[in-house]
């Protein structure tokens, strides 16, 4: 089949025409195909959610990630309960209808605390909440369900078991796929999603990722780039050339079709460039980052991201007048998941 010809192609894609998806060098013909998807599913309009990212300690060592519990050079910090709703306070304050709680792996936020900042928020504020805070117990995830969570997105990372344990020792990916079924099958949306150019990855492993989104059935997914960070084992590996992410996200909206994809990561922060460049292959997510002073500016430190903007609301508003000169708009609602109810 040429590449107009799987293009058009009625039904799910297979594994191998995954693969042909994601060799073909038409990047212009996959972007327009992506693109003509999102907007038939749903419009031109982009969804904000806004993120806290409340603490970078972590009790995990993945080996690509700055955060890992063997960083002993990263300052840490934690916002407290009161820091972390004025932050949902200002989100709201500034039409966005989506709170997104991020940290690492912190078990200091027990199962009441984490409660009691969902009921909370949901309580004060007209939002979705969506948890963003690693694997936990599936009682825990039911209690935050009861408590009004709406969303959890924890990425499976690497669909490829043998790189997923390089990846992450003291894990395996089996659990994090029971992880993220468990949290579907009690009605949390879910995302799930890779980082696209880690070492030892295949074009193989990443049609895998998206067929494993698949088979979660996830409702959002987030295909973000691998940054070679700073005090970590991979520090001096390769970037990925942002074509190449294009292409991948460009892949996942043809192949999932009806579902959130975001245009970001913790790392790009705010590189709007590569944001742009995410919505322009088919991506219709930013996450606005929220994170107060002093905390945000703790990445200084030991990311490299350049163009680091010190105010929340005015690197928000720059987002904004970004999406607008692409001639999109940004949407007003929750941006709940457009899958059917029966499916979540
Ligand atoms: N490059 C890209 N993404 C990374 N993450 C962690 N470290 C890196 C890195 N070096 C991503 C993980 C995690 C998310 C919060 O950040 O995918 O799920």
């Amino acid at each position: 089949m040429d590449l107009k010809e799987l293009l058009n192609k009625e039904g799910d894609y297979t594994r191998d025409e995954i693969i042909s998806l994601l060799n073909s060098e038409d990047i212009d013909s996959l972007i327009e195909k992506a693109n003509e998807i999102r907007d038939f599913y749903f419009g031109e309009t982009v969804h904000l959610r806004g993120i806290v990212e409340f603490s970078n300690y972590c009790s995990e060592n993945c080996i690509y990630c700055s955060y890992r519990e063997d960083n002993l050079i990263i300052p840490r910090y934690r916002m407290s309960a009161d820091e972390i709703i004025n932050a949902a306070k200002t989100i709201y304050d500034n039409g966005i209808h989506t709170v997104v709680l991020q940290s690492g792996s912190d078990n200091y936020y027990d199962t009441d605390l984490i409660s009691y900042l969902i009921y909370y928020i949901k309580r004060e504020f007209d939002v979705a909440v969506t948890l963003s805070i690693g694997e936990r117990s599936f009682e825990e995830y039911k209690a935050w369900k009861i408590a009004g969570a709406d969303r959890y997105i924890m990425k499976h990372e690497s669909a490829n078991p043998k790189t997923y344990s390089i990846y992450h020792r003291k894990n395996q990916l089996f659990e994090r796929i029971n992880h993220l079924k468990y949290l579907k099958h009690i009605g949390y949306q879910v995302g799930s999603g890779n980082i696209i150019g880690l070492p030892l990855q295949t074009i193989e492993d990443i049609a895998d990722d998206i067929l494993l989104c698949r088979e979660l059935d996830v409702d959002m997914a987030a295909f973000t780039p691998f940054i070679p960070a700073p005090n970590t084992p991979y520090q001096n590996m390769q970037k990925v050339p942002d074509e190449f992410v294009m292409k991948v996200i460009a892949v996942v909206r043809i192949v999932l079709k009806n579902i959130y994809i975001s245009s970001s990561s913790i790392f790009e922060r705010n590189n709007i460039k590569s944001r742009e460049k995410g919505l322009l292959a088919g991506a219709n997510v930013i996450l606005p980052d929220f994170t107060p002073s002093p905390y945000r500016d703790y990445f200084k430190h030991y990311i490299n991201s350049g163009g680091l903007i010190e105010d929340p609301l005015s690197s928000h508003k720059i987002i904004k007048d970004r999406i607008e000169a692409l001639g999109k708009t940004i949407a007003s609602t929750k941006g709940h998941s457009i899958k059917t109810q029966s499916n979540r």
